[in-house]
Protein backbone atom coordinates (compact mmCIF):
# COMPACT_ATOMS: atom_id res chain seq x y z
CA UNK A 1 0.00 0.00 0.00
CA UNK A 2 2.43 2.55 0.49
CA UNK A 3 4.03 1.86 -3.03
CA UNK A 4 1.01 2.23 -4.44
CA UNK A 5 0.65 5.84 -2.52
CA UNK A 6 4.14 6.51 -3.94
CA UNK A 7 2.77 6.25 -7.21
CA UNK A 8 -0.64 7.72 -6.48
CA UNK A 9 1.37 10.61 -5.31
CA UNK A 10 3.14 11.18 -8.64
CA UNK A 11 -0.31 12.35 -9.96
CA UNK A 12 -0.16 15.23 -7.51
CA UNK A 13 -3.47 14.58 -5.61
CA UNK A 14 -4.93 16.85 -3.08
CA UNK A 15 -5.34 13.44 -0.44
CA UNK A 16 -5.42 9.79 -0.67
CA UNK A 17 -8.45 7.80 0.25
CA UNK A 18 -8.37 4.41 0.82
CA UNK A 19 -11.48 2.31 -0.24
CA UNK A 20 -12.63 0.00 2.80
CA UNK A 21 -16.20 0.17 1.53
CA UNK A 22 -16.27 -1.66 -1.72
CA UNK A 23 -18.73 -4.58 -1.63
CA UNK A 24 -18.22 -5.81 -4.77
CA UNK A 25 -17.46 -9.93 -4.78
CA UNK A 26 -14.43 -9.94 -6.84
CA UNK A 27 -12.66 -7.30 -4.63
CA UNK A 28 -13.51 -8.65 -1.18
CA UNK A 29 -12.55 -12.32 -2.37
CA UNK A 30 -9.17 -11.15 -2.05
CA UNK A 31 -9.60 -9.17 1.05
CA UNK A 32 -9.71 -5.76 -0.03
CA UNK A 33 -12.70 -3.10 -0.01
CA UNK A 34 -15.40 -3.85 3.04
CA UNK A 35 -13.38 -7.23 3.87
CA UNK A 36 -11.45 -5.20 5.89
CA UNK A 37 -14.10 -4.30 8.32
CA UNK A 38 -13.42 -7.76 9.28
CA UNK A 39 -9.87 -6.96 9.99
CA UNK A 40 -9.70 -3.68 11.78
CA UNK A 41 -5.50 -4.12 12.85
CA UNK A 42 -5.09 -4.54 9.08
CA UNK A 43 -6.79 -1.62 7.99
CA UNK A 44 -5.13 0.21 10.89
CA UNK A 45 -1.45 -1.03 9.58
CA UNK A 46 -2.61 -0.37 6.36
CA UNK A 47 -3.42 3.70 6.99
CA UNK A 48 -0.16 3.87 8.84
CA UNK A 49 1.90 2.23 5.47
CA UNK A 50 0.33 5.00 3.38
CA UNK A 51 0.64 7.91 5.87
CA UNK A 52 4.04 6.83 6.40
CA UNK A 53 5.30 7.84 2.70
CA UNK A 54 2.06 10.74 1.98
CA UNK A 55 2.85 13.98 1.66
CA UNK A 56 -1.16 14.86 1.62
CA UNK A 57 -3.78 13.95 3.87
CA UNK A 58 -5.12 10.42 4.13
CA UNK A 59 -8.30 9.23 4.14
CA UNK A 60 -10.25 6.15 4.70
CA UNK A 61 -13.72 5.34 3.56
CA UNK A 62 -15.42 2.49 5.08
CA UNK A 63 -19.29 0.60 5.92
CA UNK A 64 -20.65 0.30 9.35
CA UNK A 65 -19.64 -3.43 9.78
CA UNK A 66 -19.77 -6.79 7.54
CA UNK A 67 -23.50 -7.73 8.29
CA UNK A 68 -25.77 -6.93 10.47
CA UNK A 69 -24.28 -9.28 13.65
CA UNK A 70 -20.96 -7.48 13.16
CA UNK A 71 -21.60 -4.07 13.16
CA UNK A 72 -18.46 -2.63 14.04
CA UNK A 73 -18.05 0.84 12.89
CA UNK A 74 -16.69 2.75 16.42
CA UNK A 75 -13.98 -0.01 16.69
CA UNK A 76 -13.44 0.46 13.27
CA UNK A 77 -12.98 3.98 13.12
CA UNK A 78 -10.59 4.30 15.87
CA UNK A 79 -8.73 2.01 14.45
CA UNK A 80 -8.10 4.28 11.37
CA UNK A 81 -7.51 7.40 13.84
CA UNK A 82 -5.04 5.13 15.80
CA UNK A 83 -3.65 4.24 12.25
CA UNK A 84 -3.06 8.62 11.70
CA UNK A 85 -6.32 8.87 9.24
CA UNK A 86 -6.87 12.53 8.58
CA UNK A 87 -10.32 11.84 8.29
CA UNK A 88 -12.70 9.42 7.45
CA UNK A 89 -15.96 8.64 5.67
CA UNK A 90 -18.68 6.51 6.86
CA UNK A 91 -21.20 5.08 4.24
CA UNK A 92 -24.06 3.74 7.04
CA UNK A 93 -24.58 0.44 5.11
CA UNK A 94 -22.98 -3.00 5.97
CA UNK A 95 -21.44 -5.32 3.27
CA UNK A 96 -24.08 -7.55 3.36
CA UNK A 97 -26.53 -4.66 2.51
CA UNK A 98 -24.93 -3.77 -0.45
CA UNK A 99 -26.75 -0.91 -1.61
CA UNK A 100 -30.33 -1.63 -0.34
CA UNK A 101 -31.59 0.29 2.56
CA UNK A 102 -31.88 1.96 5.04
CA UNK A 103 -28.86 4.20 5.78
CA UNK A 104 -27.97 3.68 9.74
CA UNK A 105 -27.53 7.42 10.45
CA UNK A 106 -27.38 6.53 14.19
CA UNK A 107 -24.67 4.45 13.48
CA UNK A 108 -22.62 7.27 11.77
CA UNK A 109 -23.51 9.74 14.75
CA UNK A 110 -21.86 6.53 16.51
CA UNK A 111 -18.68 7.28 14.97
CA UNK A 112 -18.97 10.88 14.67
CA UNK A 113 -19.11 10.74 18.91
CA UNK A 114 -15.92 8.10 19.42
CA UNK A 115 -13.18 9.78 17.48
CA UNK A 116 -11.65 13.71 17.17
CA UNK A 117 -10.44 13.45 13.39
CA UNK A 118 -13.38 14.61 10.82
CA UNK A 119 -16.29 12.56 9.85
CA UNK A 120 -18.25 12.41 6.16
CA UNK A 121 -21.70 11.29 6.32
CA UNK A 122 -22.27 9.42 3.14
CA UNK A 123 -25.34 7.34 2.07
CA UNK A 124 -28.87 8.11 -0.04
CA UNK A 125 -28.38 12.02 -0.11
CA UNK A 126 -30.78 12.42 -3.07
CA UNK A 127 -32.29 15.94 -1.62
CA UNK A 128 -31.31 19.03 0.35
CA UNK A 129 -33.39 17.37 3.02
CA UNK A 130 -31.37 14.24 3.20
CA UNK A 131 -28.55 16.37 3.45
CA UNK A 132 -29.88 18.52 5.97
CA UNK A 133 -31.12 15.25 7.72
CA UNK A 134 -27.38 14.17 7.89
CA UNK A 135 -25.85 16.54 9.46
CA UNK A 136 -28.86 16.79 11.92
CA UNK A 137 -28.72 12.95 12.56
CA UNK A 138 -25.24 12.57 13.10
CA UNK A 139 -22.92 15.70 13.92
CA UNK A 140 -20.98 14.68 10.96
CA UNK A 141 -18.80 17.59 9.52
CA UNK A 142 -18.87 17.26 6.23
CA UNK A 143 -21.59 14.64 3.68
CA UNK A 144 -20.64 12.83 0.73
CA UNK A 145 -22.75 12.39 -2.29
CA UNK A 146 -22.76 9.43 -4.71
CA UNK A 147 -25.71 8.56 -6.88
CA UNK A 148 -27.36 11.56 -6.19
CA UNK A 149 -25.63 13.24 -7.88
CA UNK A 150 -25.84 11.06 -11.44
CA UNK A 151 -27.83 13.29 -14.06
CA UNK A 152 -28.31 16.06 -10.86
CA UNK A 153 -24.96 18.14 -10.67
CA UNK A 154 -27.68 20.58 -9.52
CA UNK A 155 -27.82 18.77 -6.21
CA UNK A 156 -24.76 20.54 -4.74
CA UNK A 157 -26.11 23.96 -5.35
CA UNK A 158 -29.37 23.27 -3.92
CA UNK A 159 -28.01 21.59 -0.87
CA UNK A 160 -25.78 24.83 0.25
CA UNK A 161 -28.63 27.07 -0.57
CA UNK A 162 -30.79 24.96 2.10
CA UNK A 163 -28.25 24.97 3.82
CA UNK A 164 -27.61 28.54 4.07
CA UNK A 165 -31.08 29.86 4.09
CA UNK A 166 -33.60 26.93 3.89
CA UNK A 167 -34.29 27.75 0.40
CA UNK A 168 -35.36 25.06 -1.81
CA UNK A 169 -33.96 26.22 -5.27
CA UNK A 170 -36.66 25.03 -8.46
CA UNK A 171 -35.21 21.74 -10.44
CA UNK A 172 -33.39 22.41 -13.66
CA UNK A 173 -36.25 22.51 -16.73
CA UNK A 174 -35.69 20.25 -19.71
CA UNK A 175 -33.65 22.47 -21.40
CA UNK A 176 -31.43 23.44 -19.14
CA UNK A 177 -30.83 19.38 -18.17
CA UNK A 178 -30.18 18.66 -22.27
CA UNK A 179 -27.67 21.31 -21.86
CA UNK A 180 -25.73 19.99 -19.24
CA UNK A 181 -25.69 17.18 -20.24
CA UNK A 182 -23.86 17.95 -23.75
CA UNK A 183 -21.35 19.96 -21.94
CA UNK A 184 -21.07 17.09 -19.63
CA UNK A 185 -20.50 14.83 -23.18
CA UNK A 186 -18.01 17.26 -24.99
CA UNK A 187 -15.91 17.09 -21.44
CA UNK A 188 -16.09 13.71 -21.40
CA UNK A 189 -15.26 13.53 -24.88
CA UNK A 190 -12.57 16.20 -24.63
CA UNK A 191 -10.91 13.88 -22.24
CA UNK A 192 -10.95 10.43 -23.53
CA UNK A 193 -11.71 10.80 -27.38
CA UNK A 194 -15.11 10.49 -28.77
CA UNK A 195 -15.35 6.71 -29.43
CA UNK A 196 -15.19 5.85 -25.22
CA UNK A 197 -16.43 9.69 -24.50
CA UNK A 198 -19.51 8.82 -26.43
CA UNK A 199 -19.96 5.66 -24.74
CA UNK A 200 -19.65 6.07 -21.61
CA UNK A 201 -21.88 9.51 -22.08
CA UNK A 202 -24.48 6.80 -22.85
CA UNK A 203 -25.59 6.51 -19.20
CA UNK A 204 -24.84 10.07 -17.94
CA UNK A 205 -27.70 10.26 -20.90
CA UNK A 206 -30.13 8.63 -19.35
CA UNK A 207 -29.93 9.98 -15.92
CA UNK A 208 -29.90 13.56 -17.22
CA UNK A 209 -33.25 12.84 -19.21
CA UNK A 210 -34.97 10.60 -16.45
CA UNK A 211 -38.30 12.75 -15.47
CA UNK A 212 -38.42 14.97 -18.38
CA UNK A 213 -41.72 14.76 -19.93
CA UNK A 214 -41.35 12.84 -23.19
CA UNK A 215 -38.13 11.82 -23.24
CA UNK A 216 -39.16 8.04 -22.09
CA UNK A 217 -39.80 7.42 -25.82
CA UNK A 218 -36.31 8.40 -26.43
CA UNK A 219 -34.29 6.27 -24.10
CA UNK A 220 -33.61 3.31 -26.08
CA UNK A 221 -32.00 5.51 -28.66
CA UNK A 222 -30.17 7.49 -25.86
CA UNK A 223 -28.77 3.98 -25.47
CA UNK A 224 -27.58 3.70 -28.62
CA UNK A 225 -25.66 6.94 -29.98
CA UNK A 226 -22.81 6.43 -31.54
CA UNK A 227 -21.55 10.34 -31.81
CA UNK A 228 -21.87 13.94 -30.24
CA UNK A 229 -23.50 14.66 -33.36
CA UNK A 230 -26.17 12.05 -33.11
CA UNK A 231 -26.90 13.25 -29.20
CA UNK A 232 -26.96 17.20 -30.03
CA UNK A 233 -29.95 15.80 -32.51
CA UNK A 234 -31.60 13.93 -29.69
CA UNK A 235 -31.17 16.84 -26.83
CA UNK A 236 -32.73 18.88 -29.85
CA UNK A 237 -35.48 16.58 -30.08
CA UNK A 238 -36.11 16.62 -26.46
CA UNK A 239 -36.65 20.40 -25.75
CA UNK A 240 -34.70 22.63 -28.95
CA UNK A 241 -31.34 22.34 -27.36
CA UNK A 242 -28.06 23.00 -29.49
C1 LIG B 1 -21.26 2.33 -9.43
C2 LIG B 1 -20.63 2.73 -8.10
C3 LIG B 1 -19.24 2.85 -8.03
C4 LIG B 1 -18.62 3.22 -6.83
N1 LIG B 1 -17.26 3.34 -6.78
C5 LIG B 1 -16.68 3.75 -5.63
C6 LIG B 1 -15.26 3.95 -5.55
O1 LIG B 1 -14.53 3.76 -6.53
N2 LIG B 1 -14.72 4.35 -4.37
C7 LIG B 1 -15.52 4.57 -3.27
O2 LIG B 1 -15.00 4.95 -2.22
N3 LIG B 1 -16.85 4.39 -3.31
C8 LIG B 1 -17.45 4.00 -4.46
N4 LIG B 1 -18.80 3.81 -4.49
C9 LIG B 1 -19.60 4.00 -3.28
C10 LIG B 1 -20.08 5.42 -3.16
O3 LIG B 1 -18.99 6.29 -2.98
C11 LIG B 1 -21.03 5.61 -1.97
O4 LIG B 1 -20.39 5.24 -0.77
C12 LIG B 1 -22.30 4.79 -2.10
O5 LIG B 1 -22.82 4.81 -3.41
C13 LIG B 1 -23.36 5.32 -1.11
O6 LIG B 1 -23.59 6.70 -1.32
P1 LIG B 1 -24.85 7.22 -2.18
O7 LIG B 1 -26.07 6.61 -1.54
O8 LIG B 1 -24.78 8.73 -2.06
O9 LIG B 1 -24.65 6.72 -3.59
C14 LIG B 1 -19.43 3.45 -5.68
C15 LIG B 1 -20.83 3.32 -5.77
C16 LIG B 1 -21.43 2.96 -6.96
C17 LIG B 1 -22.95 2.84 -7.01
Amino acid sequence: MSEAAVNALRYRPDFIDVNMGCPAPKVVKSGGGSALLKNPELAERIVEAVKSVSSVPVSAKFRIGWDENSKNHVAFAKALEAGGADFITVHGRTRAQMYAPPVDLAAIAEVKKSVRIPVIGNGDIYTPEEAKKMYDITGCDFIMIGRGALGNPWLFGQINEYLARGVLLPLPDAEEKMRMMLLHARKICEYKGEKIGVCETRKHALWYVKGIRGAAQLRNRFSTIRTLDELETLAEAVCGVK
